[in-house]
């Protein structure tokens, strides 16, 4: 017999090799990852959802530091963090995505909202900022979203190119706290969440900060339908990581 409903997460493509990984990042990686499969599985259990249980599995994953994805993200080649997210639902095929977003503190909430309040699918930038604020969810100032071992690895993969490090931008802290859980997973990162209800609905999301010094406007493929996010009834739902270029020009 099928489960009566389902969940799948993923922390990011980057490679974890067990050698590197020392037993308490290894539990704080899981503690993370198994809250946000207990929210989605809580939402899924009382019959609720496939698109909540994966809103709610998105937003432990964004809060959290440890993963490229709100708090925590990797910044751009000029020092910025700028953050894309998708969500479908597979019974109606309806689907919503920001990208580049900077002051919403959970870009998969934004994402939800242009699906479910917007004549739109993809709203980006400054407007996507803007929408999320008139609907009422949480704006943070950018600095919310930096994290001190991200502004290293950007150094670090500007020094790589030849680039001079952009100015730390106004109020980041330089609280380190998490940096000795942390796994340096290289330049890429993502979470993703897709589920299946008692009903059989399924959805997906997926949020990103993109990879590590990217151009200042690269959009992946996170918050493109048919690249890095699709859900379908009768087919899968789907949440991608990987080099955002490869799935958008394979309609992954
Ligand atoms: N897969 C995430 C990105 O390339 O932005």
């Amino acid at each position: 017999m099928a489960p009566a409903w389902s969940l799948v997460l993923h922390g990011g493509s980057g490679v974890i090799d067990r050698a590197d990984l020392k037993p308490e990042q290894d539990r704080a990686y899981r503690a993370v990852l198994a809250r946000a499969a207990e929210a989605g599985a809580a939402v899924l259990e009382a019959s609720g959802a496939a698109l909540d249980a994966v809103e709610a599995a998105i937003r432990v994953l964004e809060d959290d530091p440890l993963f490229n994805a709100g708090r925590g993200a990797v910044f751009t080649a000029d020092g910025r963090v700028e953050l894309d997210a998708a969500i479908m639902d597979g019974a109606t095929l309806e689907a919503g995505a920001v990208a580049g977003v900077t002051r919403v503190r959970n870009p998969i909430s934004a994402a939800r909202a242009v699906m479910e309040r917007s004549p739109h699918v993809l709203l980006m930038g400054t407007g996507a900022d803007a929408f999320a604020a008139a609907e009422g969810l949480r704006q943070v100032d950018p600095s919310y979203f930096f994290v001190e071992r991200r502004w290293r690895a950007l150094e670090k993969q500007l020094d790589r190119e030849g680039l001079i490090a952009p100015t730390r931008p106004l109020g980041a802290s330089r609280d380190e706290s998490h940096a000795a859980l942390a796994h340096d997973e290289g330049k890429r990162g993502t979470v993703g969440v897709v589920a299946r209800d008692v009903r059989a609905d399924v959805a997906a999301g997926t949020y990103t900060g993109g990879t590590t010094g990217n151009r200042s406007g690269r959009v992946g493929d996170s918050p493109l339908i048919g690249a890095g996010t699709y859900a379908s009834n009768p087919s899968a739902a789907v949440s991608g990581t990987g080099q955002g270029e490869h799935f958008i020009r394979l309609s992954v």
